[in-house]
């Protein structure tokens, strides 16, 4: 695909109409993707399983008609991440949704200190810079909206549950998340940073998402 976005005639946001998509080769990084495609949003799509990005991306440009860029990458890889970092740059990216991210459930202590930097780079690290990337373009326009994908666990630190134990790092990257999300929210523009925290897939839900973050946007303002 050509990086720029391009002019259907029937616009009905005043973003460009371009998105960035991790995790889209499944769940709910694969439904936003759908979504966006069928509003006629050109589209990177990033994930380690190339051959389910390939797969949707030759369905939805069958489907959709638009043009859908893959990207192979690992996230939680500095390399890989910095460099998808930099091509976000200078792309005229519309809107981003960092939705990649693991859990690997597992008490605490017995967590393995691998996948505890994995949990980390992948589900805090990641969407932190590609924020990081992409703003200073989106601020430049003055158009653009950033969505990060959470989770009610980022709330779960007072809960009694019996689960929460297998969950503490999963859970506290969500809650980084949502802190970074909200105030950088209010540092440019309340509406154009999205908090989700309750997440299905659901088409309700990506509506409420979609035109949350794109309808009643406001432009970005520098501060
Ligand atoms: N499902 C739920 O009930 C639920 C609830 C609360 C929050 N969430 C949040 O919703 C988001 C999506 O969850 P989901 O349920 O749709 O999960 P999912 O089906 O497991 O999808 C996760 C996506 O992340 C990608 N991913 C994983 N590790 C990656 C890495 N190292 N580098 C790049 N991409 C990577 C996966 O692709 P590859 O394996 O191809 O790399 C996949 O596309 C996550 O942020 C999750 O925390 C989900």
């Amino acid at each position: 695909m050509s990086g720029l976005p391009r002019d259907r005639g029937e616009r009905r946001w005043r973003m460009s109409r371009l998105a960035l998509v991790t995790g889209a080769s499944s769940g709910i990084g694969e439904a936003f993707a759908e979504r966006l495609a069928e509003e006629g949003w050109d589209l990177v799509v990033v994930a380690r399983r190339r051959d389910r990005l390939e797969g949707l991306a030759s369905r939805l440009t069958g489907e959709r008609g638009v043009e859908i860029r893959v990207v192979q990458a690992d996230l939680a890889d500095s390399e890989q991440l910095q460099s998808l970092a930099r091509e976000a740059v200078v792309l005229p990216l519309g809107l981003l949704v960092n939705n990649a991210a693991l859990a690997h459930y597992a008490k605490f202590a017995e967590l393995p200190p691998a996948d505890v930097q994995e949990l980390i780079e992948l589900n805090a690290l990641a969407p932190v810079l590609l924020t990081r990337a992409v703003l200073p373009g989106m601020l430049a326009r003055g158009d653009g909206a950033v969505v990060n994908v959470a989770s009610l666990l980022a709330f779960s630190g007072s809960w009694e549950a019996p689960h929460l134990p297998q969950r503490a790092v999963y859970a506290a990257t969500k809650s980084f998340l949502v802190t970074f999300t909200q105030i950088v929210a209010r540092a440019t523009s309340s509406e154009q940073a999205c908090s989700i925290s309750n997440v299905a897939r659901s088409s309700r839900f990506l509506d409420w998402t979609t035109r949350r973050c794109r309808l009643e946007s406001e432009p970005l303002r520098r501060t």
